[in-house]
């Protein structure tokens, strides 16, 4: 079973329904070169056997079931040599047809900011901007609505939250990350709709939290257990949300707001710090 069954609904029936998705098209890359070589976040230990052919049925089921809700899914071909280009979030930000590149902190990585790069240019994108401040794409930007929520404190320097803002000409609301285990803004934080999102407080600085309230105050909060467990690393369409299967809380807590979610196991995936988001890079078009 590649997902838990979307037909046990414990919803009562006026609740059902009344979400809707829009149809998404998303950038994915198989982890054809997948392993963990190196650590640059506390899930990595390359001591730690990594099964290459689990991880990649793990992707394949996350790849079908995007298509099988309806989604288009492109692929980029994978780099040897560049284990973590899985995660496709890292690659890019993309909104209104406009693609921010990524600018990689760590040297292992840094290959795999042109490398995406230039498959947007290949695919006929016109308006490219290579940064010019360290930014991990979708990693730390997320976009609710018309406007972005940008984190840093780990890997996205502050000042590309600018330089993002300048190039798209929407509004973006740093977030300071404080947690290692939650390096990344997608890992801490997940858009559900247009305007609501869910989140683990404890990986956010004090006057983060606050904004946070301030801009989403009936947000879901996430438990301990559930961030854990990579929960919060999941994907809405609107209506279907996909994320780590172990996250039993979370999947309850949607499940109560009227959103299908869908559970998905990544676990080879997770031993390098990623999950379902993490795989899955949005293309929003004009
Ligand atoms: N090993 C990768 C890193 O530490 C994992 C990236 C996860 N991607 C994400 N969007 N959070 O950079």
């Amino acid at each position: 079973m590649p997902y838990t069954d979307p037909i046990r609904d414990s919803r009562p029936a006026d609740r059902r329904g009344k979400r809707t998705a829009t149809h998404r098209r998303f950038l994915m890359c198989p982890p054809r070169h997948f392993e963990v070589s190196y650590s640059i976040n506390p899930w990595m230990d390359p001591k730690k056997p990594v099964d290459g052919g689990l991880a990649f049925a793990q992707w394949e089921q996350l790849r079908d079931l995007y298509r099988e809700l309806g989604h288009t899914v492109e692929t980029i071909e994978p780099i040897p040599g560049l284990p973590d280009m899985v995660f496709a979030a890292n690659g890019a930000t993309v909104v209104d047809g406009r693609v921010f590149g990524a600018r990689f902190r760590h040297a292992e990585r840094t290959a795999e900011g042109p490398a995406y790069l230039s498959w947007f240019v290949e695919q006929g994108y016109r308006e490219v901007h290579w940064p010019e401040h360290i930014n991990e794409g979708e990693g730390d930007y997320l976009v609710v609505g018309r406007r972005l929520l940008a984190g840093t404190g780990f890997r996205t320097d502050p000042r590309s939250h600018a330089e993002a803002q300048e190039f798209f000409g929407l509004p973006v609301t740093g977030l300071t990350l404080v947690n290692p285990d939650f390096y990344h803004l997608d890992t801490a934080l997940a858009v559900l709709s247009d305007d609501e999102v869910m989140y683990y407080p404890d990986a956010f600085s004090a006057g983060s939290q606050s904004v946070l309230r301030e801009m989403f105050p009936n947000a879901i909060l996430a438990a301990a257990e559930d961030a854990a467990v990579f929960g919060l690393n999941a994907l809405s369409d609107g209506k279907h949300v996909v994320l780590p299967e172990a996250a039993t809380g979370l999947i309850e807590q949607l499940r109560s707001r009227g959103f299908e979610a869908i559970g998905v196991e990544l676990a080879e995936l997770l031993k390098a710090g990623g999950s379902v988001k993490c795989c899955t890079l949005e293309l929003r078009g004009r």
